[in-house]
């Protein structure tokens, strides 16, 4: 007999990312979990550990392509094996239920199907390896603002018809091993502890045999979280498991055949990642490149793109260099390289506007010493962060050790970004010596986004110093960085520098988009605009230069005025690793920009049906009920920028057929342009008699058809009965006459069929 201390140990982390292994049990060894969801960070937490870094989640989501989200998951499975990882926190299925949403770019759409069906691919995938996918964060975590606290007021309609569709479509499909209980509560209950949802919908209704692990540090109360249907709580710091749990099924709070069923699950989880599987490797870089080519929306065109070869280039903006990869906060990966648009792209660049207000990692190779031990790493830039210490050292300070070298010359800045204290060295001269303190209460916010101190350098244009960093470590984990900027003119004069550059080209590509600040973890966005000058460079831009194509580097939506003064709009979301060669493939036509808007784009953020995500006293009501997203949009008068489904191609399709064959509906499209290519091809149903308690028309299914020109194919897109049912105290065909309709994008809808639900 084992006894309940050894099992309860089973339950809960030994420290940040993973269980211990408890021989007892028959597991041998640690069971290892990492975030996701666009890579495998492992558990350091560290650049000299790097993984492949894939598009955001809203890039694979614009996709619409469920066999390519399966082999991202298989992707993220190899990488997870490589890692020593058996359990990938991923992926993210709440819903873009508004724009202000910081995690936004993390999560898939604002649609339960179109988040369901790549949710599924994707963690089949990732299981194919045997590596457990942990869907998150369950459930109504669909904004950020006071996160750990706020009560999501949401009716069981709204919960079952949107925010639970794709956890159970993913759970009973994609047969997930994990899910991840939220921090918020739902309906005056924090979801570590909520019964009704955990245990009886998930694991009674649903089926699932998996584990519910708890984000990290969501669990508090050890008799209400395993009554309530937890099983893993992480991490290891403030973890109400241990002895407490002990103690309270000792003293009759908790009965022990809950804790014997948690730990049945957990050896359940660990009989399936035990063994790795034996797969065809799959090439990372070249998936990245390919996922994000994918994805890319192309919103305008006026015929300018693809761009011949030859044509004269300016490029201009600050992210054409520095690109945005990835969003920030835990879904944070480090790539072992970066290809910016300025590598891949013959042309002559610009800075324009610089929306970062801290200054970017100086570019290394930087050495990282662990003082009183013989570690070191050698970091590709000035970025030192461990979350976890390599091996368990302690060392009394870390030194970060490079080259900088002058391009230019003037005043350079360096920066040192991190709280505690540090020195900093150039060439010899101490520039300072000192303690930076916290500038926020919220630990997490320091240490993924910790303040800045500039210190100004002279610097001739061609010299190179050697610059230190020492940092004295205080606890165990290390999270700063060492900036550096290079002289620049004034806002004034980058923008006429950009002005000038995109005069003399045959084309102009202005790279625009948000920066860290704008969107990571912990906090919701406040305004869609682009941050810094960004709109008015691209207006002046455009004024000189007629053929102006704009690449919107952003994760989520933001507002773009100056849209009907460009020749060209593609929305690269946060592109992955491969930014630079995938737009090069796009603005060329070595690929075509394949992507569909997975959430509607509003002209201005107040347009938006469901904008703030501010709770009042605590709550946050979902009053606009199950309406959300397009299915809000459709009942208004204003029209959004960009509709959901939205994108253009390098070709062009007509509908030439659609048949209700039994349950499903075939779709016969021809590509009418010259080039090969490929169309989402949606399917909408709309019930003909309008009825204000449903929404005008919703999203059925969705497949992906591809021809060479003038070839005509035909696709076959199941009519699931779920499409035609609404909750009312259980599932209900709602039934009578509907309209099935074939369509590019919500508001470009072909052709048409009746149908009758049996
Ligand atoms: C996030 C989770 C993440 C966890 C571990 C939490 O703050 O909400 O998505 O998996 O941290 O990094």
């Amino acid at each position: 007999m084992v006894s309940l201390s050894v099992k309860v140990r089973l339950l809960s982390g030994q420290d940040m990312w993973t269980l211990p292994a408890v021989p007892e049990l028959g597991v041998p060894e640690p069971i290892v979990m990492s975030d996701g969801p666009i890579g495998v960070r492992g558990t350091q937490w560290t650049a000299g550990d790097p993984s492949i870094a894939l598009p955001s989640p809203t890039a694979l989501a614009a996709t619409w392509d469920v066999s390519l989200a399966q082999r991202v998951g298989r992707l993220l499975g190899q990488e997870a094996r490589r890692k020593g990882v058996h359990v990938l926190l991923a992926p993210t299925v709440n819903l873009h239920r508004s724009p202000y949403g910081g995690r936004h770019f993390e999560a898939y759409s604002e649609d339960p199907v179109l988040s369901g069906a790549i949710g599924v691919a994707y963690v089949r995938g990732v299981q194919e390896h045997g590596v457990a996918a942990v869907v998150k964060h369950f459930v109504a975590n669909d904004s950020e603002t006071d996160r750990f606290t706020v009560d999501v007021r949401v009716s069981e309609r709204a919960l079952r018809e949107l925010y639970l569709a794709p956890f159970e479509t993913i759970v009973r499909e994609g047969g997930a091993w994990g899910v991840m209980a939220a921090y918020n509560a739902v309906n005056g209950t924090t979801m570590t502890e909520h019964a009704r949802l955990q245990r009886e919908i998930l694991k009674g209704e649903w089926g699932f045999d998996g584990v519910i692990v708890s984000d990290w540090g969501a669990a508090h109360d050890t008799v209400a979280a395993m009554v309530g249907g937890l099983d893993i709580a992480m991490p290891a710091f403030g973890s109400p498991w241990g002895d407490a749990l002990v103690d309270a099924v000792r003293s009759g709070d908790v009965p022990e055949s809950l804790v014997d069923d948690a730990v049945a699950r957990v050896l359940r989880l660990y009989e399936r990642v035990r063994a790795k599987r034996d797969l065809p490797t799959v090439d990372g870089v070249a998936l990245a490149r390919e996922v994000a080519a994918r994805s890319f929306v192309l919103a305008v065109n006026d015929g300018v793109l693809p761009l011949e070869r030859g044509a004269r280039i300016a490029l201009i903006g600050a992210l054409a260099k520095d690109a945005r990869v990835m969003g920030g906060g835990s879904a944070q990966v480090y790539p072992a390289k970066t290809v910016a648009p300025v590598e891949a792209i013959d042309a002559v660049y610009a800075i324009g506007a610089d929306p970062r207000t801290k200054l970017p990692p100086a570019p290394g190779p930087f050495v990282a010493r662990f003082i009183g031990t013989s570690y070191e790493a050698t970091l590709p830039d000035g970025e030192a962060r461990w979350m976890e210490l390599p091996d368990g050292l302690m060392p009394e300070a870390v030194t970060l050790s490079g080259r900088i070298a002058a391009s230019r010359g003037g005043t350079h800045e360096l920066a040192i970004r991190g709280i505690g204290t540090f020195s900093l060295t150039a060439g010899g001269r101490t520039l300072f010596a000192g303690t930076i303190e916290p500038d926020s209460g919220d630990p997490a916010a320091v240490f993924l986004s910790p303040p800045e101190r500039r210190f100004p350098l002279e610097l001739a244009a061609g010299e190179e110093v050697e610059v230190v960093v020492r940092h004295e470590v205080a606890i165990p984990l290390i999270s700063f960085a060492l900036g550096h900027g290079e002289p620049v003119g004034t806002p004034e004069e980058l923008i006429d520098e950009a002005v000038a550059v995109a005069r003399a080209a045959d084309v102009a590509v202005v790279v625009v988009g948000t920066t860290e600040e704008v969107e990571s973890e912990g906090f919701d966005r406040t305004t869609l605009r682009l941050p810094g000058r960004q709109d008015e460079l691209v207006s002046r831009v455009a004024r000189v230069n007629p053929r102006t194509v704009v690449v919107v580097n952003a994760g989520s939506p933001v507002e773009l005025p100056w849209v009907d003064e460009v020749a060209a709009v593609l929305l690269t979301w946060f592109p992955g690793q491969e930014a630079g060669n995938a737009l090069a493939d796009v603005l060329f036509g070595e690929s075509e920009p394949g992507g569909r808007l997975p959430t509607t784009w509003p002209v201005s953020a107040s347009d938006s049906p469901v904008l703030s995500t501010t709770p009042a006293d605590g709550v946050l009501s979902y009053s606009e009920d199950i309406f959300i997203g397009y299915l809000l949009w459709q009942r208004g008068d204003t029209t959004p920028r960009f509709a959901f489904g939205h994108g253009l191609g390098y070709t062009t399709w007509e509908y030439l057929g659609l048949e209700i064959e039994g349950d499903s509906a075939r779709v016969t499209v021809r590509n009418t342009g010259v080039r090969s290519g490929r169309e989402v091809v949606q399917v909408y149903v709309a019930p003909r008699e309008p009825d204000d308690t449903r929404p005008v028309r919703w999203l059925a299914g969705f497949a992906v058809a591809e021809a060479g020109p003038g070839e005509t194919v035909a696709v076959a897109i199941p009519l699931p009965e779920r499409a035609f049912q609404v909750w009312d105290s259980g599932w209900r065909t709602v039934p009578g006459a509907y309209l099935i309709e074939a369509a590019h994008s919500i508001d470009d809808r072909r052709l048409s069929a009746s149908f009758h639900p049996r």
